[in-house]
């Protein structure tokens, strides 16, 4: 999540982030705010969109208060709603004990992720030209079920907003909606706050019913116009879906304009979290999450996925899954190799086809080019583990480790039984079980001798012949 500081913040804007409720339509023990879209939470969206107005930031806790105070706390104070009476009542909460130089108060939704600094901004300065009590964000939506409708007078000014529990039928024809993101002139929304009563469908505190207070004195309330996206308030998981959707297009769009080649945007999945240099080739079916970096004119996918990754310029990875792992650059993986955590690649080497590899360090140039394992190994410089070659590295009980020099040649189909150290520019002959250390510059070879036996061919066939009569 975005790294705020206490230093060089607005002390006149309180930004309050409502974060206490139980999210009951996701079905589900994680809370609500802590549900990731792109593998970032929705509550660290709305923090980062806040970020730039530079405010007091306080997110309000209630349910599952320690896991989002841990996911957030240490860059926000957390105010904890021990009981959740309504969106009105965890205002109330969020204001107490503010600094009294605060006059101006943003509210928002933890769960409404798409929110943009660019639309608060607007808000803040909507309500001080006008001298409002607030200003509010709203937008026409297609479907505007479970949103709260705004009820304008004839003349356009907004009368009150009212809940679909509460909504008459023709109310809940009305598309236009209300986003819960206010901007609030202090004094006024305390007013406000203290005259709001729970006697609605709900039997909540409606912090939309300050506004309804506010019009109903004539205090002028200014609205903004957001989209559709801004406004999605993610309740469930088919909103869940669709807030990540268009979060995963808005990640691509600008890795795009940054130069980035994505070839099927639909089809790829990079996550908040990502980093992708220009003249990289991003393919279908990628998926790149946690915390990954790749470098400039890379070609990735198809077909792939990187986790928790860093990959330097130039390199390939194709039809591959790679965990926990450094790429240097012009290193080529796959297709279908499978890299897990703890392994490196080297500058020029590769990891080919239908090769795995756990905590493995492969040298600069070095090569493990086809249908191999290699597990606790560390491989010098250009070195070539020819098709086939597996380390032996686990007994059943322990791991242990293997060491491959510099300029050394597996031949196909070797069996390195660890610990096993195999010397500088030395060889396994093909076909080995080697177990024990091959000094430098050496050949180690295990088999027996080949036999010939002459007219084998012919007496076979005859065999043969002869059992079918
Ligand atoms: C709220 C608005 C609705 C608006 C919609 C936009 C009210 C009464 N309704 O409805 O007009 O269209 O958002 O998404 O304000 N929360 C607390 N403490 C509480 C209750 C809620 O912190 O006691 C938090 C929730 O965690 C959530 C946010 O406030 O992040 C909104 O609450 P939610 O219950 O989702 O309200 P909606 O029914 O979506
Ligand atoms: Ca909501």
């Amino acid at each position: 999540m975005s790294k705020a500081t206490e230093t060089g913040r607005n002390p006149k804007l309180a930004i309050l982030i409502l974060a206490a409720g139980k999210g009951k339509r996701m079905k589900s023990d994680i809370p609500k705010v802590l549900h990731e879209i792109c593998g970032f939470a929705l509550v660290g969206y709305v923090l980062e969109a806040v970020e730039p107005l530079r405010g007091q930031v306080r997110v309000i806790v209630g349910n599952g208060a320690s896991e989002v105070e841990r996911a957030v706390g240490s860059e926000c104070l957390c105010v904890l709603q021990a009981e959740q009476r309504g969106t009105g009542h965890a205002v109330m909460v969020g204001l107490e004990g503010l600094d009294p130089g605060v006059d101006e108060v943003l509210v928002l939704a933890g769960d409404a992720p798409l929110v943009t600094a660019a639309t608060l901004e607007s808000m803040v300065e909507a309500r001080r030209e006008a001298g409002a009590a607030a200003s509010m964000m709203t937008a026409t939506i297609e479907d505007p079920r479970s949103y709260g409708r705004i009820v304008r007078r004839e003349g356009g000014a907004v009368e009150a907003i009212v809940e679909e529990a509460d909504a008459t039928a023709e109310q809940r024809g009305i598309c236009e909606v209300n986003s819960c993101t206010y901007v609030f002139e202090r004094e006024a929304l305390e007013r406000g706050l203290e005259a709001l009563t729970t006697n609605n469908a709900q039997g909540e505190y409606y912090l939309t019913d300050v506004v309804k207070g506010f019009a109903s004195v004539g205090a002028p309330v200014v609205t903004v116009a957001g989209t559709a996206e801004e406004v999605l308030g993610v309740n469930d998981r088919e909103q869940l879906a669709l807030a990540c959707s268009i979060m995963r297009r808005r990640i691509s769009s600008r890795l795009m304009a940054e130069g980035v080649s994505i070839v099927d945007p639909s089809n790829t999945y990079i996550d908040h979290g990502v980093s992708v240099a220009s003249g990289t080739v991003v393919m279908p079916m990628v998926f790149i999450t946690g915390e990954s970096s790749i470098g400039e004119n890379c070609t990735i996918g198809p077909c792939t996925s990187i986790n928790d990754t860093s990959v330097a310029d130039d390199c390939s990875i194709q039809f591959s899954t790679v965990d926990g792992c450094e790429i240097m650059s012009g290193a080529n993986v796959g297709p279908f190799s499978r890299l897990r955590p703890g392994c490196r690649l080297g500058p020029e080497s590769k990891a080919g086809s239908f090769v795995e590899m756990k905590k493995t360090n492969v040298g600069r140039g070095s090569k493990v080019p086809h249908l191999s394992y290699m597990g606790d190994t560390t491989i010098g410089e250009g070195a070539n583990v020819g098709a086939g070659s597996i380390t032996c590295n686990y007994d059943g009980v322990n791991k242990f480790p293997t060491t491959i020099g510099d300029g050394a040649f597996i031949g196909s189909d070797t069996m390195l039984v660890a610990p096993v150290n195999i010397g500088k520019d030395s060889v396994t002959g093909a076909g080995s079980v080697i177990t024990s250390d091959v000094p430098d510059g050496s050949l180690g070879i295990e088999r027996t001798e080949q036999k010939i036996i002459p007219d084998y061919g012919k007496r076979r066939k005859k065999g043969n012949k002869d059992k079918g009569k």
